[in-house]
């Protein structure tokens, strides 16, 4: 039995050169800065930052003045994300575990994105409480997620319908994709894992505290594209 931190020490080396590549992800990472309305002198946590590609894709959104922190618990991703992002001055990475209380102050961050990371956490509903917490009034929490059934061979089709050639790349891409993603399918089956549906969904992030929850598909419609606002008095509802 591998820990959770090796396995996504292996993901990171093995995977993510044909992930990054993949059309689809990219668009995805395109969304999710979309819906984050970034604007000028925010700052921007990265959780589960992984090799750190939004992270970089908001540093290269034209907003001056923001400043972004990736987090992840696997210094083999950190490893990845450090030379992907060497060159943004406005990104700062470190060692954090999403299961501990974050090291962040309250109302510290205006904007938390959180990509294909929060299906692995044993217990989300606590992780949103802490995003909650860290976020300002009126801040936004960005998640895209494995919807129930999601296929990352279903990802990598879309790739190849749009960038033919790269299905050259297959044979040797491919056998270890399907590898590890046998390995998540299976911490699913064990529920370790959690691929949600869109209701579960809502009904974890209304429980943290979050309005205006807005669900879509991305990802080559493998993923639900989420976002969600913290009330700007921490509560905020019908008038009693
Ligand atoms: C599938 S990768 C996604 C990475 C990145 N967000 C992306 O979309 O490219 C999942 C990431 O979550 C990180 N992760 C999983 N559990 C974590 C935890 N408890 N604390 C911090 N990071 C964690 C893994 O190390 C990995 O980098």
């Amino acid at each position: 039995m591998i820990s959770r931190g090796v396995f996504w020490n292996l993901y990171g080396g093995a995977v993510y050169f044909m992930i990054a590549r993949a059309r689809p992800y990219q668009r995805m990472s395109a969304d999710v800065v979309d819906r984050l309305a970034l604007d000028g002198h925010m700052r921007l946590l990265d959780a589960g930052c992984g090799p750190g590609y939004h992270a970089l894709t908001a540093s290269r959104s034209k907003y001056e003045g923001l400043s972004i922190t990736g987090i992840d618990f696997s210094e083999r991703m950190l490893e990845l994300a450090r030379r992907n992002c060497v060159n943004a001055t406005n990104i700062e990475l470190c060692n954090v575990d999403l299961c501990e209380p974050l090291p962040f102050p309250d109302r510290y961050f205006d904007r938390v994105l959180i990509v294909n990371a929060l299906y692995s956490l044993p217990d989300a509903s606590t992780v949103l409480k802490e995003f909650h917490r860290i976020l300002i009034s009126d801040g936004r929490l960005v998640i895209a997620d494995p919807k129930p059934g999601a296929r990352v061979a279903a990802v990598f089709a879309s790739h190849i319908r749009e960038v033919p050639l790269d299905i050259l790349l297959m044979p040797f891409v491919l056998p270890l994709v399907a590898l590890f993603n046998a390995v998540i399918l299976s911490k699913r089956k064990k529920a370790e894992y959690h691929f949600r549906s869109e209701s579960e969904h809502r009904d974890l992030l209304s429980e943290s505290g979050f309005v205006d929850i807005s669900i879509v598909s991305t990802y080559a419609d493998q993923d639900w594209l989420i976002s969600a606002r913290k009330p700007e008095s921490g509560i905020e509802g019908p008038c009693p």
